[in-house]
């Protein structure tokens, strides 16, 4: 009896002293009143690494170009960088084909220059988001070199063979996003295997356990060396239907690699997604890291899914519906931030990215295009939420994609052409200066640097006043400072306005209002802030020729109006 109450009293010290580390891990984590989390707070920003700065010159951005340009991303305010891959790869698919997930390749640098860009950004409070590649490694990674070597290698069932549905038949009807049918035969070993991306991206078996473990490890590996989270890639495709259906086609017709359309029934967003997603989050809890999601969901039921129950997933799945906004439309946009705004986690906002055309492109309308990357930076970086931007978005890059077929760099521009030309567009250099290769390097760069560069540099843009990099700066600057755009609600104004879309941030006794004409021409608004308890508005951040008198608005076309609101 003695006995077992000492085991009692044990269990419940055990309970109480766990309760209690939690807690002080939690409130350890958070940085205000609110409870919130740094990555909260924290602006994301990422580099395409081939193409951010290169060090050595040989065309190419490596880990030192990075390391280089930290100064840089920190007068801009920038507070993590998310990496896109740098593993060593054959760069089939340009790093999203992995051969080994703890070395860095040799064209980027080596662990050493990792380490050293790791503790720079530190020194600059930068912290450093690595993308893993999930659902596929690259067909030279060991694990596949050995899988494909026999029926019954030690590897064999880490990725997904089956035999065809006859003599050089591939077991269904599945096809690669990227062209063609999903399965690769291989004459050896007599089986096709699976690839939802390039033949040389074959899918890891996320149903083995030892893959898991595996996978689990290689997050570990980079946690310890400093990393403060992941952005999971193409976290949809992670698992397949093991009887392998038929996909239903979705509509006649063919898209540009000549395939039919299918839907994806049976090869994405399988339930068992979640069930890794939640033991990734335990690691990164662990951690104190973050896990940011490539997540194309096509609702917000969708999007929650991925927050998991209870936020047990993912903190920051991207909400690529916002992506889909493709022209300067307040209905469509105030639809899209009240549907996000609701959503059961955080709202992150992306609104370009190394796989989508440039949002200078997407709402540019070609004459008023500066004003617009300012419309849309003062959109994105004001909303409740965490932004993720993309390099050389803060100056005004425009996608450039390739004119011949011979000058395609991304495979799919070239399988795909002419309907589809690639993503080479929005991979071009980053646009450090005037001269002919930008400054990102002496040698010529691995992709054309778009005709703008002349007129949209940093450090041109640096000496304007009213350049788009320096409209970025004044809006990062105040979102990091003031508690409404912090830590406030979102309440949207004026509804039925078809050419402002203007919300309030309240955060207690403060507020901010913003005010965005999505129209080519002059705009008065009235907002009624007593309405809201609010009066008269003090500019915060305006473009030259938008400002307020009273509870009136004044915006130029295309133009901006942030201000402070004082309680009435
Ligand atoms: C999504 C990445 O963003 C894209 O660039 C890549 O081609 C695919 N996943 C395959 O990894």
């Amino acid at each position: 009896m003695k006995h077992q109450l000492t085991v009692v009293v044990l269990v419940v010290a055990c309970v109480y002293a766990f309760l209690l580390s939690a807690g002080a891990q939690t409130s350890a984590n958070t940085v205000d009143a609110e409870g919130h989390q740094w990555w909260q707070h924290a602006v994301f920003y990422e580099i395409y690494p081939r193409s951010f700065a290169d060090s050595n010159n040989d065309g190419v951005g490596d880990l030192k170009g990075i390391t280089s340009k930290l100064d840089y991303l920190k007068d801009l305010g920038v507070d993590a960088i998310w990496i896109s891959p740098c593993f060593p790869s054959p760069q089939v698919d340009f790093g999203y084909d992995v051969s080994d997930y703890e070395n860095i390749n040799p064209m980027y640098g080596t662990l050493a220059d990792f380490d050293t860009l790791a503790s720079e950004a530190k020194k600059h409070g930068i912290r450093i988001i690595l993308d893993f590649v999930v659902n596929h490694s690259s067909d030279q990674h060991p694990w596949f070199v050995d899988s494909k070597s026999s029926r019954t290698s030690k590897h064999r069932n880490w990725y997904i063979w089956r035999d065809g549905k006859g003599p050089r038949q591939p077991p269904n009807n599945w096809t690669s996003t990227f062209g063609g049918s999903a399965w690769k035969f291989d004459p050896a070993t007599n089986q096709f295997y699976y690839h939802y991306f390039y033949a040389e991206q074959p899918d890891l078996n996320w149903r083995n356990p030892a893959v898991k473990n595996a996978m689990f490890d290689v997050t570990r590996w980079w946690y310890h060396r400093g990393v403060s989270g992941f952005r999971l890639d193409a976290v949809d495709t992670l698992f397949e239907d093991p009887n392998l259906h038929d996909n239903p086609i979705a509509h006649p017709g063919k898209n540009a690699f000549g395939d039919p359309f299918e839907k994806n029934e049976y090869n994405t967003k399988l339930p068992e997604v979640h069930d890794v997603l939640r033991g990734l989050r335990k690691v990164a809890d662990e951690n104190n890291a973050v896990l940011v999601g490539e997540t194309w969901t096509a609702d917000i039921a969708e999007l929650n899914k991925y927050y998991g129950q209870g936020n047990n997933e993912l903190e920051l799945p991207m909400d690529f519906l916002f992506t889909t906004v493709n022209k300067l439309s307040p209905a469509d946009f105030r639809k899209q931030i009240a549907a996000v705004d609701s959503a059961s986690g955080w709202p992150t906002f992306v609104i370009s990215n190394h796989d989508i055309v440039r949002s200078y492109d997407r709402y540019g309308d070609g004459q008023h295009n500066d004003q617009i990357a300012k419309l849309m930076a003062a959109l994105y970086l004001t909303l409740r939420g965490t932004p993720i931007m993309y390099y050389g978005e803060e100056i005004g890059m425009k996608t450039t994609p390739p004119a011949r077929k011979e000058d395609v760099k991304d495979p799919i521009g070239k399988t795909g052409w002419p309907k589809e030309k690639g993503r080479d567009g929005e991979r071009t250099p980053m646009q450090w200066d005037g001269s002919e290769n930008v400054g990102f390097s002496t040698a010529t760069p691995w992709l054309p640097v778009p005709a703008t560069y002349k007129t949209h540099n940093v450090a041109d843009e640096l000496k304007d006043k009213n350049s788009v990099l320096e409209f970025y700066k004044q809006v990062l600057s105040l979102r990091h400072t003031n508690r409404a755009l912090l830590d406030g609600s979102y309440t949207a104004l004026n509804e039925n306005d078809p050419n402002v879309l203007s919300y309030l941030r309240i955060y207690k006794d403060q507020a901010v209002l913003v005010a965005l004409n999505m129209s080519g021409e002059t705009q008065k608004v009235n907002f009624e802030l007593s309405h809201n308890g609010f009066s008269s508005s003090k500019a915060l951040v305006s473009t030259p020729k938008s400002s307020a008198t009273g509870d009136v608005v004044v915006l130029e076309p295309y133009g901006v109006f942030v201000g402070q609101l004082s309680k009435k």
